[in-house]
Protein backbone atom coordinates (compact mmCIF):
# COMPACT_ATOMS: atom_id res chain seq x y z
CA UNK A 1 0.00 0.00 0.00
CA UNK A 2 1.11 3.13 -0.80
CA UNK A 3 1.54 6.00 2.14
CA UNK A 4 -1.44 7.47 0.68
CA UNK A 5 -3.41 4.47 0.60
CA UNK A 6 -2.34 4.23 4.28
CA UNK A 7 -3.23 7.93 5.04
CA UNK A 8 -6.96 6.55 3.49
CA UNK A 9 -6.98 3.55 5.63
CA UNK A 10 -6.75 5.76 8.99
CA UNK A 11 -9.35 8.33 7.84
CA UNK A 12 -11.62 5.69 7.34
CA UNK A 13 -11.45 3.83 10.64
CA UNK A 14 -11.51 7.58 12.51
CA UNK A 15 -15.03 8.35 10.17
CA UNK A 16 -15.93 5.19 12.32
CA UNK A 17 -15.86 7.32 15.28
CA UNK A 18 -18.05 9.77 13.98
CA UNK A 19 -22.21 9.52 15.08
CA UNK A 20 -25.42 11.25 13.69
CA UNK A 21 -25.91 14.97 15.62
CA UNK A 22 -21.72 15.08 16.07
CA UNK A 23 -20.12 18.33 16.40
CA UNK A 24 -16.96 18.01 14.33
CA UNK A 25 -13.73 19.94 14.26
CA UNK A 26 -11.92 19.48 10.40
CA UNK A 27 -8.29 18.98 10.34
CA UNK A 28 -6.05 20.57 7.43
CA UNK A 29 -3.68 18.59 5.56
CA UNK A 30 -3.30 15.03 3.06
CA UNK A 31 -4.46 12.88 6.00
CA UNK A 32 -7.26 15.21 6.78
CA UNK A 33 -8.94 15.43 3.18
CA UNK A 34 -9.18 11.86 2.93
CA UNK A 35 -11.10 12.01 5.79
CA UNK A 36 -13.16 15.07 4.64
CA UNK A 37 -13.87 13.25 1.70
CA UNK A 38 -15.24 10.30 3.33
CA UNK A 39 -17.47 12.12 5.37
CA UNK A 40 -18.88 13.88 2.64
CA UNK A 41 -19.70 10.22 1.30
CA UNK A 42 -21.39 9.51 4.65
CA UNK A 43 -23.41 12.93 4.45
CA UNK A 44 -24.79 12.54 1.19
CA UNK A 45 -26.13 9.82 2.13
CA UNK A 46 -27.88 11.28 4.90
CA UNK A 47 -25.74 11.86 7.90
CA UNK A 48 -26.57 14.49 10.59
CA UNK A 49 -23.39 16.55 11.79
CA UNK A 50 -22.22 20.01 11.93
CA UNK A 51 -18.49 20.88 11.28
CA UNK A 52 -15.85 23.78 11.69
CA UNK A 53 -12.24 24.07 9.62
CA UNK A 54 -8.97 24.42 10.76
CA UNK A 55 -8.12 26.20 7.64
CA UNK A 56 -9.29 27.60 4.65
CA UNK A 57 -8.79 25.25 2.64
CA UNK A 58 -10.46 22.63 4.32
CA UNK A 59 -13.20 25.42 4.63
CA UNK A 60 -13.73 25.62 0.69
CA UNK A 61 -13.42 21.37 0.47
CA UNK A 62 -15.84 20.34 3.07
CA UNK A 63 -18.44 23.14 1.45
CA UNK A 64 -18.08 21.76 -1.74
CA UNK A 65 -19.31 18.10 -0.33
CA UNK A 66 -22.14 20.39 0.92
CA UNK A 67 -20.88 19.24 4.77
CA UNK A 68 -22.78 21.53 7.20
CA UNK A 69 -20.58 24.04 8.53
CA UNK A 70 -20.07 26.41 11.60
CA UNK A 71 -17.78 28.34 13.47
CA UNK A 72 -16.49 28.23 16.76
CA UNK A 73 -18.38 31.55 17.65
CA UNK A 74 -21.81 29.49 17.01
CA UNK A 75 -20.69 26.04 18.16
CA UNK A 76 -17.74 26.78 20.76
CA UNK A 77 -17.71 23.04 21.80
CA UNK A 78 -17.02 20.38 19.69
CA UNK A 79 -17.52 16.54 20.05
CA UNK A 80 -14.57 15.62 18.16
CA UNK A 81 -11.46 16.71 15.68
CA UNK A 82 -10.01 14.40 13.75
CA UNK A 83 -6.69 15.85 12.43
CA UNK A 84 -3.49 14.69 11.21
CA UNK A 85 -0.07 15.15 12.63
CA UNK A 86 4.04 15.64 11.21
CA UNK A 87 5.13 13.84 14.44
CA UNK A 88 3.09 11.65 17.39
CA UNK A 89 5.11 10.22 20.14
CA UNK A 90 3.84 7.12 22.34
CA UNK A 91 2.11 9.88 24.97
CA UNK A 92 0.05 10.86 22.30
CA UNK A 93 2.27 14.08 22.18
CA UNK A 94 2.70 15.97 18.49
CA UNK A 95 4.45 17.97 16.31
CA UNK A 96 1.78 20.03 14.16
CA UNK A 97 1.83 22.61 11.25
CA UNK A 98 3.53 20.93 8.70
CA UNK A 99 0.59 22.56 6.45
CA UNK A 100 0.60 25.55 8.10
CA UNK A 101 -2.59 25.50 9.91
CA UNK A 102 -1.62 24.84 13.74
CA UNK A 103 -3.11 28.25 14.80
CA UNK A 104 -6.70 27.02 14.04
CA UNK A 105 -5.77 23.47 14.71
CA UNK A 106 -5.02 24.07 18.16
CA UNK A 107 -7.89 26.25 18.67
CA UNK A 108 -10.49 23.65 17.36
CA UNK A 109 -8.51 20.89 19.03
CA UNK A 110 -8.96 22.93 22.53
CA UNK A 111 -12.55 23.25 21.88
CA UNK A 112 -13.21 19.56 21.92
CA UNK A 113 -14.00 17.01 24.40
CA UNK A 114 -12.05 14.42 21.77
CA UNK A 115 -9.14 14.81 19.26
CA UNK A 116 -8.00 11.99 17.24
CA UNK A 117 -4.71 12.29 15.32
CA UNK A 118 -4.85 9.87 11.66
CA UNK A 119 -1.99 8.70 10.32
CA UNK A 120 0.27 6.65 8.47
CA UNK A 121 2.76 4.94 10.78
CA UNK A 122 5.85 6.66 9.81
CA UNK A 123 4.55 9.49 11.76
CA UNK A 124 5.14 7.85 15.10
CA UNK A 125 8.37 8.58 16.73
CA UNK A 126 10.24 7.56 20.07
CA UNK A 127 11.61 10.76 20.40
CA UNK A 128 9.93 14.87 19.08
CA UNK A 129 11.69 17.17 16.93
CA UNK A 130 12.86 15.46 13.82
CA UNK A 131 10.22 17.48 12.27
CA UNK A 132 10.94 21.12 12.23
CA UNK A 133 8.90 22.80 14.84
CA UNK A 134 6.29 25.35 13.34
CA UNK A 135 6.38 28.77 15.11
CA UNK A 136 3.89 30.96 14.04
CA UNK A 137 4.70 34.92 14.49
CA UNK A 138 3.61 37.79 14.03
CA UNK A 139 5.21 40.12 11.32
CA UNK A 140 5.68 43.22 13.30
CA UNK A 141 9.03 42.89 15.21
CA UNK A 142 10.45 39.78 13.27
CA UNK A 143 13.75 40.17 14.03
CA UNK A 144 13.63 40.76 17.66
CA UNK A 145 11.28 37.74 18.23
CA UNK A 146 13.59 35.60 16.28
CA UNK A 147 16.00 36.30 19.00
CA UNK A 148 13.91 35.37 21.95
CA UNK A 149 12.88 32.32 20.25
CA UNK A 150 16.77 31.20 20.14
CA UNK A 151 16.72 31.85 23.79
CA UNK A 152 13.50 29.86 24.24
CA UNK A 153 14.74 26.95 22.66
CA UNK A 154 18.24 27.29 24.39
CA UNK A 155 16.78 27.76 27.92
CA UNK A 156 14.79 24.70 27.47
CA UNK A 157 17.71 22.95 26.37
CA UNK A 158 17.55 22.29 22.81
CA UNK A 159 19.04 23.82 19.20
CA UNK A 160 19.15 24.35 15.55
CA UNK A 161 18.33 26.39 13.24
CA UNK A 162 15.33 29.00 12.30
CA UNK A 163 14.33 29.13 9.32
CA UNK A 164 11.80 31.43 7.70
CA UNK A 165 8.99 29.61 5.74
CA UNK A 166 8.58 30.62 2.30
CA UNK A 167 6.21 29.19 -0.47
CA UNK A 168 7.24 27.25 -3.34
CA UNK A 169 7.76 30.52 -5.42
CA UNK A 170 9.85 31.69 -2.67
CA UNK A 171 7.65 34.46 -1.28
CA UNK A 172 6.98 34.61 2.59
CA UNK A 173 4.43 32.07 3.08
CA UNK A 174 1.54 33.66 5.55
CA UNK A 175 -0.65 31.87 7.84
CA UNK A 176 -4.52 31.93 7.02
CA UNK A 177 -3.76 34.28 10.37
CA UNK A 178 -2.11 36.76 8.85
CA UNK A 179 1.15 35.78 10.47
CA UNK A 180 4.51 33.96 9.27
CA UNK A 181 6.63 30.69 10.27
CA UNK A 182 9.53 29.80 11.74
CA UNK A 183 10.57 26.03 11.45
CA UNK A 184 12.64 25.23 14.24
CA UNK A 185 15.18 22.43 12.95
CA UNK A 186 16.06 20.99 16.78
CA UNK A 187 16.56 17.12 15.81
CA UNK A 188 15.02 16.31 19.44
CA UNK A 189 13.04 18.02 21.75
CA UNK A 190 13.93 16.57 25.04
CA UNK A 191 11.75 18.66 27.14
CA UNK A 192 8.73 19.65 25.29
CA UNK A 193 6.31 20.71 28.15
CA UNK A 194 9.59 23.61 29.26
CA UNK A 195 9.83 24.34 25.26
CA UNK A 196 6.37 24.81 24.78
CA UNK A 197 5.53 27.20 28.27
CA UNK A 198 9.19 28.92 27.34
CA UNK A 199 7.80 30.08 23.39
CA UNK A 200 3.74 30.71 24.76
CA UNK A 201 5.64 33.47 26.40
CA UNK A 202 7.67 35.08 23.85
CA UNK A 203 5.66 38.49 22.96
CA UNK A 204 5.09 38.27 19.22
CA UNK A 205 4.80 34.21 19.06
CA UNK A 206 1.33 33.42 18.28
CA UNK A 207 1.31 29.62 18.57
CA UNK A 208 3.72 26.58 18.26
CA UNK A 209 3.34 23.10 17.01
CA UNK A 210 3.61 21.38 19.88
CA UNK A 211 0.60 19.88 21.09
CA UNK A 212 0.60 18.11 24.49
CA UNK A 213 -2.11 17.21 26.19
CA UNK A 214 -4.64 17.78 23.41
CA UNK A 215 -4.76 14.38 21.42
CA UNK A 216 -6.90 11.68 23.16
CA UNK A 217 -6.24 9.04 20.58
CA UNK A 218 -4.89 7.58 17.32
CA UNK A 219 -5.38 5.86 14.24
CA UNK A 220 -1.72 5.10 12.74
CA UNK A 221 -2.47 2.54 9.58
CA UNK A 222 1.07 0.64 8.71
CA UNK A 223 1.65 -2.18 6.17
CA UNK A 224 0.51 -4.39 9.12
CA UNK A 225 -2.95 -3.06 9.58
CA UNK A 226 -4.38 -0.72 11.75
CA UNK A 227 -2.99 0.60 15.46
CA UNK A 228 -5.35 2.09 17.77
CA UNK A 229 -4.17 4.45 20.77
CA UNK A 230 -5.37 6.04 23.20
CA UNK A 231 -9.26 6.18 23.26
CA UNK A 232 -10.66 5.06 19.99
CA UNK A 233 -13.83 3.55 20.23
C1 LIG B 1 -1.23 21.06 9.13
C2 LIG B 1 -0.88 19.88 9.94
C3 LIG B 1 -1.07 18.55 9.32
O1 LIG B 1 -1.96 17.84 10.10
C4 LIG B 1 0.24 17.85 9.26
O2 LIG B 1 1.11 18.67 8.51
C5 LIG B 1 0.11 16.48 8.62
O3 LIG B 1 -0.18 16.63 7.26
P1 LIG B 1 -0.34 15.38 6.30
O4 LIG B 1 -1.58 14.67 6.71
O5 LIG B 1 -0.43 16.00 4.93
O6 LIG B 1 0.89 14.53 6.46
O7 LIG B 1 -0.46 19.98 11.06
O8 LIG B 1 -0.89 22.25 9.79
Amino acid sequence: MSPDDLKKLAAARALEMVRPGMRLGLGTGSTAKHFVALLGQRVAHGLDVVCVATSEATQAQATALNITMSTLDETPELDLTVDGADEIDHDLRLIKGGGAAHLREKIVAAASARMIVIADDSKLVSQLGQFPLPIEVVPFGLAATRRAVEAAIIDAGASGELVLRRRPDGAVLVTDGGHYLLDAHLGRIDLPDRLATLLNAVPGVVEHGLFLGLATGAVLAGADGIRLMGEVD
